[in-house]
């Protein structure tokens, strides 16, 4: 497959310009990934060169623009080999030029012009200037220990995001992945102009982050003895898995991204997944413990107790130091896959049901409503300190908190009935935008890149005011069978390429033969970066699996 696609790139991508005694020079394509909106490419005009003398200009007052600008510096001397300078003045020709000035498309937006002397990038903001820069290096090609030079094809670009929200999760709470490869993923997520990076800290398998105020929670809830590694033979392999971000760590990454334009959302997930915070704390659960971290996957049963006024003030306390350690306007609480067995029968569960007046209605257990209470106060307390919540499908199970986002999962069902609300949605749905788990899914077709590429966000059945509320899209990593950065890579590529042209590109410009015809260029820049992506896109094949031995336990 590599191969036939890297021939198809030859074909369509190398124009090589010989002379006698000059070096060949390879011109590359300003039709990346994800595609931008408007691309005027004539291939007539002589191709912007860049030699030992080109250099980048941009306003030298401008700290986010004097850093973007030593972006360019360095990804060009990944793909060429030459470093080039970054410079005060603007010369009159052999320049890449970075500037910022209004653009009637937004913040994001930006402008690429490619002539024989100079390249423009003019963003409607500093990030707009860097996903010019991102569409510069994808448009080059790797000349880098070979005799040719690299060139850009003269051409305009007119380019602005379709979504304002676009996400990727990567799940540390099942596996631990260090601070320095998550840096790696970062980076890959900017290639792919995706702005938030949705960082799912805690799980049953593993509390990942650094609670002051509560130590146990990594003392103990970071560390578990032995972990599930074949659910049909529920074989363990004895091995313990521990690994948390201190809070300077988790710093470090909302630097990092910050740097990329990625905002960084921190998810704390409850009232479920939270058996690593009742091990650490048994007290918090409705039975009182004790509780361990469990090695296997799924849904468990012991949850949050939400009759316990103790927990609330637990969730609060961890949401305060959260909030002191990411800026980010968005605070994701979970609320996903909570049983409700445990609450049916706690004493206090049920007097807070009583002492709330909660009944039971057609549409809502009293359970279900309980839960929304226990997340209403939560966001009341993430509001106050001027953020909201973004929350999993099931928030809407016991009816919406008044300022939820709701990241549909289950399917695009949830994500239609809160648009319906006018409550704001991310698409994120498990049929298509989930990159993890091919082996032990029972949904067909998650891996296929073409199923990923042909996911439309936006459900015709809503009406063009409700279709509104669909802010944006979002990938999943989820890694209860990825421990390593070969499966975890394999999995998210190329599949986030086509994530990116569903988040940036309008869809009557989508087009999955061009697709795969802009693809062999991504994947060389995959290479060059050290990410294994998967070479055949076109597999879907799954393995079924007995129904009970998969997902669900208890
Ligand atoms: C989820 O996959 N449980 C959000
Ligand atoms: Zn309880």
């Amino acid at each position: 497959m590599k191969t036939r696609l890297r021939q198809f790139a030859g074909a369509a991508f190398l124009l090589v310009l010989t002379g006698c005694s000059s070096p060949t020079v390879e011109v590359g394509n300003l039709k990346v990934i994800p595609l931008p909106q408007e691309v005027f490419q004539p291939m007539t005009e002589k191709p912007f060169v860049i030699n030992a003398r080109t250099v980048v200009y941009c306003q030298p007052d401008n700290e986010v623009l004097v850093r973007t600008a030593h972006f360019v510096v360095s990804y060009v001397k990944e793909l060429t080999g030459i470093e080039m300078e970054v410079v005060d003045e603007c010369p009159s020709s052999n320049v890449i030029s970075l500037s910022v000035s209004e653009n009637a498309k937004g913040k994001e937006a930006y402008r690429m012009d490619v002539a024989e002397n100079r390249v423009l990038i003019e963003g409607g903001s500093e990030v707009g200037v860097f996903y010019g820069v991102q569409t510069l290096y994808k448009a080059l090609p790797i000349v880098k220990g070979t005799e040719k030079v690299a060139a850009l094809p003269a051409g305009l670009i007119d380019d602005a995001p379709r979504f304002p929200y676009r996400g990727f999760m990567i799940d540390v709470g099942r596996h631990y992945f260090p601070v320095s490869y998550l840096k790696e993923m970062i980076d890959l997520m900017a290639m792919h102009n995706i702005n938030y990076f949705h960082w799912h800290l805690t799980e049953d398998q593993g509390w990942r982050i650094e609670i002051k105020k509560y130590p146990k929670l990594t003392e103990i809830g970071s560390v578990r003895d032995s972990t599930l590694i074949d659910p049909v033979t529920r074989e363990y392999d004895g091995i313990p898995h521990s690994g948390f971000y201190t809070q300077d760590e988790a710093r470090e990454i909302v630097r990092y991204a910050a740097e990329r334009f990625i905002t960084v959302i921190p998810e704390i997930d409850m009232p479920g997944h939270m058996m690593a915070a009742l091990a650490s704390y048994p007290e918090l659960g409705c039975t009182g413990g004790p509780y361990t971290i469990p090695g296997r996957f799924g849904v468990h049963k012991e949850v949050l107790c939400a009759g316990n006024p103790e927990t609330l003030q637990f969730a609060k306390d961890v949401l305060e130091e959260i909030m002191e350690i990411f800026p980010s306007p968005y605070i994701h609480i979970g609320g996903d896959e909570c049983p409700k067995k445990r609450w049916r029968e706690c004493p206090k569960c049920q007097a807070k049901i009583r002492e709330l007046g909660i009944k039971e209605t057609p549409e809502h257990t009293k359970e279900n409503q309980l839960q929304t209470y226990f997340m209403g106060e939560v966001e009341k307390f993430v509001n106050e300190h001027g953020r909201q919540i973004l929350g999993w499908d099931e928030i809407l199970e016991g009816g919406l908190t008044p300022n939820a986002t709701v990241v549909s999962w289950r399917g695009t069902e949830g994500g239609i009935a809160a648009a319906r609300q006018h409550h704001p949605v991310i698409m994120a749905p498990i049929q298509y935008l989930y990159f993890s788990n091919p082996r032990w899914n029972k949904i067909p077709g998650v891996n296929s890149v073409k199923r990923v590429y042909c996911f439309e966000p936006v459900p015709a059945e809503l009406t063009p005011d409700e279709q509104k509320y669909v802010i944006g899209v979002q990938g999943c990593l989820w890694t209860e069978w990825t421990k390593d950065s070969l499966k975890m890579e394999n999995q998210l590529l190329p599949r986030m390429a086509a994530l990116s042209e569903i988040q940036w590109t309008e869809p009557d410009k989508k087009d999955f033969e061009s697709f795969k015809n802009r693809l062999p260029a991504m994947l060389e820049k995959y290479t060059v970066r050290g990410y294994h992506y998967r070479e055949d896109i076109h597999d879907t094949t799954i393995v079924e699996l007995p129904v009970d031995s998969v997902l669900y336990h208890d």
